[in-house]
């Protein structure tokens, strides 16, 4: 959700500026821009749409010569999506890009305006640009620390001032980092926007601010020096390319047995290694989205197997509730970017409480693996698609994993079968994805109807959410995810001829129970879609995957309808790795 670059170097500016906001588009935009630099002034160009539009307009320009640049890709909050509300923004001697959410915008530029400031655009961010000019009297570092005293939100700044040639940049609950290369440097959301460049990088924390000159970098905090330690990303650049395939989505469905397998093997060589949640009275599992929808899966195992207390919680709506933390309980959060607004703010509220956090997390340097009190990191690598697949697969695997040794150290669960189950899942899922093309003839079916169901009950009620989330993000299809025993109270006055309702049925105990629901649409004209462990010779198409144990069922299930989803999304030609209004890491509530 909005992306940021900017350079300082010897090389082509632009082209470093543009490639960077490339490797930034999966985090969701709707229009960009570029400032570039020089001691005449400063040059914006900016467009609406695609970076593409961007370049385009780019190449019909004669740019001044320069040696640093700001670029930023925007995913709108204040003001619609246009050319006047795109960053950079300029005011008097400042120019400025922003991600994040300034909450006091309206309050300062009140202030702003009553001294005089006329703003050109609806955004906080050109709010925060004229802050800065308004503080600034010579001194960047001292208008800058003035000007986020005074801002409450979020924000990551990359800056300019016309009276100089440096580059400054500061944050506050949103990403940025500082890439260093050879005689070269950059300030970035992501290390994906500067990884062909370099691997070196230092995590900037809040209220750190760094000033990029000719003579290097300088970090301070409340105007004392920082010694920042640079790190090295373990990000490949292979992992920024397709690698053949036509999406990102694919290829990281495709991934899925080997993350599944890098993630699993250390726990299953050591289960000492993996944290004990029966020590826990109760747990909450707070998450969004497709996390959340693991997290469901989590509950059910840890009640049902472990017999421990669960709240599964969305986090944008446990942040503001009254919660009653009265037993031993640990929070969990599971977050692929680990930079979900919501999630951290809900995680920051435990700990206020003085309650253990325990993340589930996939980026190493993000937020919450950095503030949580324990972390469990799932390893699926850049994850660019901004519909999740390979990371919910990881996150279901650990928190079952984790459900399982509970139970174990309960005395609920003994022998050997289940870790096999885990140890063999990786194979399992490979074959499972080797069936794509009966993933295709069920997408070939269902591609152009209006309306579809996904239901079960249970842990298959929650692999029909993400299930259903997965079809309508990405073919923009009307899906609802339903507990199949609810139907009837309601919405089956929906089902018509011919709307396909896929039914999933894994779990054993409650099998015939959905059997008859699914009968309930059939004879209603259904054209019902069978995802099972079990052969059924009564549907109208069924997919079959290994029957496993409980704790891994789920893992086989899903990637089948991942691949639906995404055969779906081709056919209708849409844009599978960047959905309309989507952003891949939600930095704002
Ligand atoms: C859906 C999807 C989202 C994310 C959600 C949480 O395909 O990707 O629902 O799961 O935005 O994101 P993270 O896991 O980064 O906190």
């Amino acid at each position: 959700m909005c992306g940021i670059v900017g350079y300082k170097g010897n090389k082509e500016v632009k082209d470093v500026l543009i490639e960077g906001l490339k490797s930034l588009e999966y985090r969701g935009y709707d229009s960009a821009g570029i400032a570039l630099k020089n001691e005449q002034g400063v040059e914006i160009i900016k467009s609406v749409g695609k970076i593409a539009d961007l370049e385009k307009k780019i190449k019909k320009e004669k740019l001044i010569d320069c040696d640093m640049g700001i670029a930023h890709t925007r995913w709108a909050t204040h003001g619609g999506p246009n050319e006047v509300n795109a960053h950079p923004h300029t005011c008097g001697k400042i120019t400025l890009v922003h991600n994040g959410i300034i909450e006091n915008a309206s309050d300062i530029k009140e202030m702003l305006t009553k001294e005089g400031v006329k703003f050109k655009s609806e955004t906080d961010t050109e709010v925060a640009c004229a802050l800065i000019n308004y503080y600034y009297k010579g001194d960047m570092v001292k208008a800058i620390n003035k000007a986020i005293s005074e801002i409450i939100g979020s924000y990551a700044f990359a800056i300019l001032c016309s009276d100089d040639d440096e580059i400054y940049a500061v944050r506050k609950d949103s990403p940025l980092i500082l890439g260093i290369g050879e005689d070269e440097l950059f300030v970035a959301s992501d290390i994906a926007a500067i990884i062909n460049y370099t691997d070196q990088y230092i995590l900037l924390d809040e209220g750190e601010i760094v000033e990029i000159s000719n003579d290097g970098y300088v970090i301070t905090k409340n105007g004392r020096n920082v010694d920042k330690k640079v790190l090295k990303a373990d990000i490949s650049k292979e992992a920024k390319d397709k690698c053949g395939y036509d999406h990102f989505m694919l290829k990281e469905i495709m991934e899925e047995p080997t993350v599944l397998q890098n993630t699993l093997k250390p726990y299953l060589e050591d289960m000492n290694k993996l944290i004990d949640l029966s020590e826990y009275e109760e747990i909450h599992i707070v998450a969004c989205g497709s996390a959340y929808y693991a997290g469901m899966i989590g509950k059910s195992l840890l009640e049902e197997k472990a017999g421990i207390r669960v709240v599964c919680d969305v986090a944008s709506e446990y942040r503001y509730k009254k919660i009653i933390y009265d037993r031993k309980t640990l929070v969990i959060l599971i977050s692929q970017s680990g930079e979900t607004a919501d999630t951290i703010a809900a995680m920051r509220k435990a700990k206020s409480e003085g309650v253990d956090t325990l993340a589930i997390v996939n980026v190493k340097g993000s937020t919450i693996a950095r503030e949580s009190d324990k972390q469990v990191f799932i390893e699926a690598g850049p994850e660019i698609a901004v519909a999740t697949t390979k990371a919910y697969i990881l996150q279901v695997a650990m928190i079952s994993l984790m459900a399982y040794k509970a139970a174990v150290s309960k005395g609920l669960e003994k022998g050997r079968e289940v870790l096999k189950d885990f140890e063999l899942l990786p194979r399992m899922l490979k074959e499972v994805l080797d069936r794509r093309e009966e993933c295709l003839k069920i997408a070939n079916k269902i591609y152009n109807k209006e309306d579809i169901f996904f239901i079960g009950r249970k842990i298959d009620y929650s692999i029909c959410m993400e299930g259903s989330l997965k079809l309508k993000e990405v073919s923009y299809i009307h899906s609802e995810a339903y507990q199949a025993g609810e139907l009837k109270h309601g919405t089956i006055s929906l089902i018509e001829k011919g709307m396909p309702v896929f039914g999933i049925i894994t779990d054993k105990d409650i099998r015939e129970k959905t059997i008859s629901n699914i009968e309930e649409v059939k004879s209603r004209g259904a054209k019902v879609i069978v995802i099972s462990n079990e052969v059924l010779y009564k549907y109208d198409y069924e997919i079959t995957v290994p029957k496993v144990s409980d704790y891994c069922q789920g893992v086989l299930v899903v990637p089948v309808l991942q691949l639906i989803a995404y055969e779906v999304a081709k056919i209708r030609g849409c844009d599978i790795d960047k959905p309309k209004n989507l952003a891949k890491s939600v930095t704002v509530e």
